[in-house]
C-alpha cells in the first residue's frame, strides 16, 4: 500500500508510562479494548497501566492477564506496572521477580497512602537488583487529605485542599532515596513549581531520576474548576500560573523527560460534586494537539515534542523507537494543523471526563503503525 503522507508529519509512535485502564475490575469505566483504542487514535502504541486495578495487579496472573488480553484486542502494547505492595496496601512488598517475569516493566503502589519510606528503600534497592524501576504518584497523605489545590479557589469555594507541600514533601524523599540507593525513580506527573526545582537539584547530582508532566498540568490553572467543575478535579490538583511556568522552564532545560497523559476515565456519576467526585482525566486521544501547542507557543519545537512523547518514555521502558531501515515501522501520521472536536462522535474512551469535552483540538492523528501493521487510521 502507498500511503500518500505529503503536508503531514511523520514521526516514531509515542509511548505513554502512565494509564489507567480499570481492567480488571472497573471495566464501566474503560478496558483493555477500549482504552488500547483511545491509544492508537492518540498516536501512542506502547502504554504503562498503572496497578490501581481490582484486584492490584500484585500477581503474576493479573499482569499476564493484563498482557494477554491487550494482545487480544491486537492494537496497542500495554505493559503492567506490578504493585509494590500487596493489594496496594503498603504492608508487605510483593515479589518482583515474579513480577518481572511476568511481564511488569516497573513498579508503583501508585500513590497509595501507605507506602511509608522504609518500605520504599528497600523497594528501589530490591528494583535496582532486578533492573526494575519504581514509580510514584508524589503526594504525602497526611498533608493530601482536601480536594483541590490550596488557593484561591479552594478559598472562594470552601473546598478543603491539599497543598504543593503534599507533592513536594514525597518528591524529595523519593529524590533522596533513589540517590542514596541508585535505585532508579520516575515521579509522575509533576504538578508544583517545587518539585521541578527539587528534581533539578537531584539530577544534577546524578541520581537516577526521571520524571513526567501531564499536559493538564501544562494548561489549565485551578480556576479550570470554575468552568469545567468535577471533570477539572485530578490529583496532584490544578494549580497555577506560577506553576505552570516552571514546569514549562523544566521542559526546556529537559529538568522533565516525558509527557504523560495519566488517562484516568471516570463514569459520569463519579464526576457530580467537587468533594466526592473522582479525581483524573481522559487524555489519550487529546495530548497530541496539547503537546502541538507547546511547539506552537514556539515553547519547544517539533524535535523536543517527539522527544517527550516518543524517544524518551522508550529509552525509560528499553523499547525501540526510532526510525530504522530494515525494522518493524512503529510510526504515528499527523496533521499538525487539522481541527476536530472531542465529541461522541470522536471520542473512543467510555469515559468523558475531561475538561476539554465538546472543545475544538488543533492536531490530529491520521494514522498509527505498530510493527508494520496499520492499527489506526482517521475516520475509520
Ligand atoms: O487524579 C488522578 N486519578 N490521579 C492519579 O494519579 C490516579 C488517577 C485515577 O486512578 O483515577
Amino acid at each position: 500500500e502507498i500511503i500518500d503522507g505529503r503536508g503531514l508529519i511523520l514521526c516514531p509512535s509515542f509511548v505513554d508510562v502512565h494509564v489507567h485502564l480499570r481492567d480488571p475490575g472497573q471495566t464501566y469505566k474503560e478496558d483493555i479494548e477500549s482504552g488500547s483504542k483511545c491509544a492508537v487514535a492518540g498516536g501512542f502504541t506502547t502504554v504503562v497501566c498503572m496497578p490501581n486495578t481490582q484486584p492490584a495487579i500484585d500477581s503474576p496472573e493479573v499482569a499476564q492477564y493484563v498482557i494477554q488480553r491487550a494482545r487480544e484486542v491486537g492494537l496497542c502494547e500495554v505493559l503492567p506496572a506490578g504493585a509494590l505492595t500487596k493489594g496496594r496496601q503498603g504492608k508487605e512488598l510483593t515479589d518482583f521477580f515474579a513480577l518481572k517475569n511476568a511481564g511488569c516493566v516497573a513498579l508503583t503502589d501508585d500513590g497509595s497512602p501507605l507506602m511509608d519510606s522504609r518500605l520504599m528503600e528497600k523497594a528501589l534497592r530490591l528494583a535496582r537488583q532486578l533492573g526494575l524501576f519504581v514509580m510514584n504518584h508524589c503526594e504525602d497523605d497526611g498533608l493530601a487529605r482536601g480536594h483541590i489545590n490550596e488557593g484561591y479557589v479552594s478559598s472562594l469555594l470552601g473546598i478543603a485542599h491539599r497543598s504543593p507541600s503534599a507533592e513536594d514533601v514525597l518528591v524529595a524523599r523519593d529524590c533522596i532515596l533513589s540517590y542514596h540507593t541508585k535505585g532508579r525513580i520516575h515521579i509522575q506527573h509533576l504538578s508544583s513549581k517545587l518539585s521541578v526545582e527539587i528534581i533539578r537539584f537531584f539530577k544534577e547530582k546524578s541520581a537516577p531520576i526521571s520524571c513526567e508532566v501531564n499536559p493538564y498540568h501544562l494548561f489549565f490553572e485551578e480556576d479550570e474548576l470554575l468552568k469545567s467543575g468535577a471533570n477539572a478535579k485530578v490529583n496532584p490538583p490544578l494549580r497555577r500560573e506560577e506553576d505552570i511556568q516552571a514546569l514549562l522552564e523544566g521542559i526546556k532545560d529537559r529538568t522533565i523527560d516525558c509527557i504523560a497523559t495519566d488517562h484516568a476515565p471516570h463514569a459520569k456519576k463519579e464526576k457530580g460534586l467537587l468533594e466526592s467526585a473522582m479525581p483524573g482525566m481522559i487524555g489519550l486521544q487529546t495530548a497530541l494537539p496539547m503537546a502541538l501547542e507547546l511547539v506552537r507557543r514556539g515553547i519547544i519545537d517539533l524535535k523536543r515534542m517527539v522527544e517527550l512523547l516518543s524517544i524518551n518514555p522508550a529509552k525509560l521502558l528499553g523499547v525501540e523507537r526510532g526510525i530504522k531501515v530494515g525494522a518493524l515501522a512503529n510510526l504515528v501520521l499527523f496533521n499538525p494543523d487539522q481541527e476536530w472536536v472531542l465529541n461522541e462522535e470522536t471520542n473512543l474512551s467510555k469515559s468523558q471526563n475531561t475538561p476539554l469535552w465538546g472543545k475544538t483540538l488543533k492536531g490530529r492523528v491520521v494514522m498509527t503503525i505498530k510493527d508494520g501493521k496499520i492499527v489506526y487510521k482517521s475516520g475509520a
